[in-house]
């Protein structure tokens, strides 16, 4: 594959960036054309190294960007809270992520390539509110992921604000992912049916704290969208995401862009 990188500027150049997602199962990473939200080429995924040390996950990921030639910034994500490119929480992954500069780690690996580090949710909220289920809204958009964790982002007209971790908060005596992230549906077993009354209660305890126009439903199982997001009884209107697979490599992207610009 060709040398590239985000720095292009010459007028009427496409604006390219990179990004990886960093999951459980699988480092999946692309380059991404920064003005449709699409990815340019195929997405390369290799196997999340088990143990997923962040010294392990920073070779794995040098190795995805080296089959791109990617020479820029880029972003990858991380399923917790990191700020100024350090994690702070490790709720479904090994606690030694814990106080790692993820963003020093990586780039370690990389020759000291530039690397943005983000919420895998907040990045997959960029991305849908962008270019995705959220582009025709405006105003405040809630994004919410439904895997073994429940993630959030919340957007407003635009603009992120890092780290929410609604995932967390306690909703009728229980972690909000303890009760609704799709693991637990999953875990017990449970219909769709008898898993949307959780998920009901969850969109409920944010919409009463934050009030948002929009939710979005991502994660894996917002591809079964049609046979649950009808079952949800809140008041805000609820919509599948759309991008689905790329939406963390999207906004993974988008993010290390907007670091390139400060
Ligand atoms: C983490 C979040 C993450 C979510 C989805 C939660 O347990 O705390 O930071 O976004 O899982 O991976």
């Amino acid at each position: 594959m060709t040398a590239t990188d985000s720095s292009a500027s010459d007028s009427g150049a496409q604006r390219r960036g990179f990004g990886i997602d960093v999951g459980g199962s699988g480092v999946k990473g692309g380059i991404v054309d920064l003005d449709t939200g699409l990815l340019i080429g195929e997405r390369f995924k290799l196997a999340t190294p088990q143990p997923a040390t962040p010294e392990a996950v920073a070779k794995t990921i040098a190795a995805v960007v080296h089959e791109f030639g990617w020479t820029g910034r880029l972003g990858v994500t991380y399923p917790g809270v990191v700020t100024d490119g350090v994690v702070r929480t490790a709720a479904n992954v090994d606690k030694a992520w814990i106080g790692a500069n993820a963003s020093e780690v990586f780039s370690g690996a990389l020759d000291g390539q530039p690397v943005t580090v983000l919420n895998d949710a907040d990045a997959a909220g960029l991305a849908e509110e962008r270019f995705g289920a959220g582009k025709d809204n405006s105003g405040l958009i809630v994004l919410l992921t439904f895997g073994t964790g429940i993630g959030s982002a919340v957007i407003n007209n635009g603009v992120l604000l890092p780290n929410t971790e609604f995932g967390h908060l306690e909703v009728g005596g229980m972690e909000a992912e303890h009760r609704a992230a799709s693991s637990v549906k999953e875990k017990n077993d449970w219909s769709y049916k008898r898993w949307a009354p959780e998920v009901t209660k969850v969109l409920e305890a944010v919409e009463n704290a934050i009030w948002p126009d929009l939710f979005i439903a991502g994660g894996g199982i917002s591809r079964k969208a049609d046979k649950w997001i009808p079952l949800l009884k809140n008041r805000t209107p609820v919509v599948a995401a759309a991008l689905l697979n790329t939406a963390g490599i999207v906004g993974a992207a988008m993010a290390a862009e907007a670091d390139n610009e400060q």
